[in-house]
């Protein structure tokens, strides 16, 4: 009796084997099937598109203190450009004074900011947006070309890397990199520069430079962009 237990027990043991066998085996087998499914998933993930190279415009195109828009690197990230007249270590052109950024505010995600140039420069029939921001705001930095935010009164510095000035944003503003080229006078865009802007997707604030150029995954790039001038 005892032998016959023993027996079973054999036969049960060499069954669990059997059945482990063929369990790998279909695992590996299946692993195996799968193969080209998992790299043809891979690399679309994986992959971050460069930025795209665009001409913005020639520099005859731009006027001084004039505020001008544009989207980059997709039709729904607000840029602008402006010729601030102040020689700053990251303008371009003749007079190093261009700079862009992305308008996208870095605290809460508002995409309505508005450009506000030096006092002196405010003529009030052209810069009729200026009479939607509070008096006191106007006063503040009257020396400077100045982003605001509406929403909670964000105030960042367009001659400093958009620096914060007031306000409660995470980070400054993400900087929009130039080039200008000096034969033809035609200005460039060539990407973004860290802190990520706040967009769905990203990490905002972030200075990774991958993590910067998720904003351009899956989405149609822009081959040309166009200058609207803000009245
Ligand atoms: S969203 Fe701009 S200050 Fe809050």
């Amino acid at each position: 009796m005892a032998h016959e237990e023993h027996g079973k027990d054999e036969i049960s043991t060499g069954r669990r084997t059997t059945l482990k066998f063929i369990t790998a085996l279909s695992f590996i087998l299946g692993l195996g099937s799968a193969a080209p499914l998992l790299k043809s998933i891979t690399p679309a993930i994986l992959e971050i598109p460069e930025w795209p190279r665009v001409r913005l415009a020639n520099i005859k195109d731009i006027k001084p203190k004039t505020w001008y828009l544009f989207s980059y690197p997709t039709r729904d990230i607000p840029c602008l450009v402006i010729k601030t007249g102040k020689n700053i270590p990251s303008g371009i052109g003749p007079d190093k004074d261009i700079v862009a950024y992305v308008m996208i505010c870095q605290h809460a995600r508002y995409y309505g900011t508005i450009y506000i140039p030096p006092k002196e420069e405010r003529i009030p029939e052209k810069l009729t947006y200026l009479k939607t921001v509070p008096p006191n705001i106007l006063e503040l930095y009257p020396d400077k070309n100045l982003l605001y935010c509406p929403a909670h009164a964000a105030i960042y510095d367009l001659e400093k890397d958009g620096e914060v000035l007031a306000g409660p944003p995470f980070c400054s503003l993400c900087r929009v990199v130039l080039e200008y080229d000096e034969a033809s006078g035609d200005i460039y865009v060539l990407g973004l520069a860290p802190p990520a802007p706040a967009v769905p997707g990203v990490t905002q604030c972030s200075s990774n430079p991958d993590e910067l150029k998720r904003i351009m995954l899956g989405k149609k790039l822009v081959s040309e962009v166009t200058l609207e001038e803000k009245l």
